[in-house]
């Protein structure tokens, strides 16, 4: 038996230890906000945030998150959920599927950088793919976020 910790709450599951963190989080605990794109640590649609940073959970195996603090999609940060706004009001996502990778990929962003720039985001950003093409609203909708947050503050 393995337990995880996942955005706030613990699953105890029985899965082998290395089994990739998404499949535990997806198919077995049923939380399927985290997507799965390539399955090779390549596209960032699996993103999830691991004690703040962003790891691939297709490649991660799960005894790699024994103990750690897991948020994903379906997580209440401050920061995430203000970005949920924005990504609304901006009307960021096209067929949508990577972006709940995007999202926890801007989480981990602005979670340690309060006024990000355009070459800060594009660095944070670059392993998330949107087939899409949605990078330049997902640009306007972290500033504006930061917009957001300076005027709750
Ligand atoms: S599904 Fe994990 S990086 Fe693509
Ligand atoms: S919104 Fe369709 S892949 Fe990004």
């Amino acid at each position: 038996m393995v337990t995880l910790q996942i955005n706030g709450e613990k699953y105890t599951i029985d899965v082998a230890p290395d089994m990739p963190l998404l499949w535990a989080i997806r198919d077995v605990i049923g939380l399927t906000g985290t997507k799965y794109g390539c399955g090779k640590g390549l596209c960032g649609s699996c993103k999830v945030l691991l004690d703040n940073s962003p790891v691939q959970s297709c490649v991660i195996p799960v005894s790699a998150a024994v103990g750690k603090n897991i948020l994903t999609i379906e997580g209440t940060s401050k920061n995430l959920q203000l970005l949920q706004e924005s990504w609304v009001e901006l009307n960021v996502p096209q067929c949508g599927f990577c972006q709940p990778g995007q999202l926890i990929a801007a989480t981990a962003l602005l979670d340690k950088n309060k006024n990000p720039t355009d070459t800060d985001i594009e660095d944070a950003m670059i392993g998330n793919i949107c087939r899409c093409g949605t990078y330049q609203r997902i640009k306007k909708a972290i500033h504006k976020t930061v917009e957001l947050k300076n005027q709750h503050s």
